[in-house]
């Protein structure tokens, strides 16, 4: 007698009979990975904390309410009414600020390994566009309790824009929807927070991954263009990506979300008194990833303190172009990663020594 297949496996089979899901499982799983990889799982963890962001964002849209008048207590209420908002809240910003560190550890860890030569200029260059998009996330969504900390950081932070050359007043009017921060300010930055961030990303993210997978991972021990392999030689290198590498990415992702929710739980998103237009505060610092900037446009003059990172955010785009040099171990790239590390050392010490002036 012949048992009929459960259910569950009817519908895979009526399903994959319309769409060729098989196909599409197999060619985006079975793909094989060079043993010597080692990618820390940096760049999953980030897409794991954007996950979690478009989550809880969600869930905060429902109760948030985007004017001056409401955006203050629409927070508290979330806090102290909803069930579980004060954790959903601080998840938020503790996955923003922690999508933010994974982001610039998994540029760090793609440049010191060298593997954003060619063919990979298009993904590296989608990689600066997903981190500027993830600092604007964080810029943008810095307003949105409408507290004291969130009027003025944005006062200050907006305030910058206007030196930039030629265009900065126009800037600073467009940033701010009029010449200061008011209720059009808000409704900018949650439309901007919410809908143009995340169709940006995922935007970016589509073609960032589709060419990780059409490309496959770096060898971080070779050069570019990568060195042929002899076929005998290559199942021995390789390493299968479904189940080995995803197995590990998942456990990764597991333990990302414990500490998550255990520095959510120790330490809960604050909210300071209610923006108030006439009551600057004694000090104005902004989250710690603009603190290098902050820390820097003390010291030199305007012009040249939003320049300098322009140019260097420039610089980081076109460095496949710009670096010929056509090996990944950072033993035979000298140069690139001497100014990678004194460019890292810099930028820690101003984020530290603006911490504590
Ligand atoms: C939202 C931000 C980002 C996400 C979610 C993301 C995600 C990923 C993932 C999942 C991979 C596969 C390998 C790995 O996990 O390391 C990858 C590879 C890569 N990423 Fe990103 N990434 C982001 C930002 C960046 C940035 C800022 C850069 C650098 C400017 C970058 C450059 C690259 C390159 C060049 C590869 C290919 C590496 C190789 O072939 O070994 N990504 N990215």
């Amino acid at each position: 007698m012949q048992t009929q297949k459960p259910i569950t496996w009817r519908f895979w089979d009526w399903l994959d009979g319309r769409y060729k899901l098989a196909a599409l499982m197999e060619a985006m799983l079975h793909v094989e990975i060079p043993r010597t990889v080692r990618t820390y799982y940096l760049g999953g963890i980030t897409l794991f904390f954007f996950m979690v962001q478009v989550v809880t964002g969600i869930l905060l849209t429902i109760y948030y309410q985007p004017t001056p008048d409401t955006a203050y207590d629409s927070i508290l209420f979330i806090m102290n009414e909803v069930n579980f908002g004060w954790l959903i809240r601080s998840v938020h910003a503790w996955g923003a600020n922690l999508m933010i560190l994974f982001c610039v550890l998994h540029l760090l860890r793609i440049f010191f390994q060298g593997v954003y030569k060619a063919p990979r200029e298009i993904t590296w260059g989608a990689g600066i566009f997903l981190l500027a998009v993830t600092l604007g996330f964080g810029f943008t969504g810095y307003l949105l309790p409408w507290d004291q900390r969130a009027f003025w950081a944005t006062t200050v932070g907006t305030e910058i824009a206007r030196a930039v050359p030629l265009i900065g007043e126009y800037l600073l009017v467009f940033l701010r929807s009029g010449p200061e921060i008011t209720a059009r300010t808000l409704s900018r930055f949650y439309g901007i927070h919410v809908l143009v961030m995340p169709a940006s990303l995922v935007f970016l993210l589509a073609i960032h991954l589709t060419l990780v997978h059409q490309q496959g991972l770096a060898d971080p021990t070779g050069s570019a263009p990568p060195e042929p392999v002899s076929p005998g030689q290559d199942k021995k290198k390789l390493l299968p990506f479904f189940p080995n590498y995803i197995l590990d990415e998942v456990i990764a992702w597991y333990v990302m979300l414990a500490i998550l929710i255990i520095l959510a739980s120790i330490f809960p998103a604050g909210l300071e008194e209610p923006a108030n237009p006439l009551v600057t505060p004694e000090h104005t610092k902004p989250e710690w990833y603009f603190l290098f900037l902050y820390q820097w446009l003390k010291f030199v003059p305007r012009l040249v303190g939003v320049i300098t990172p322009l140019i260097g955010g420039l610089v980081l785009l076109l460095l496949p172009l710009i670096d010929r040099n056509p090996h990944f171990p950072a033993h035979k790239r000298p140069v690139a990663v001497a100014i990678g590390a004194i460019t890292v050392i810099a930028v820690i010490f101003l984020t530290i020594w603006g911490w504590l002036s």
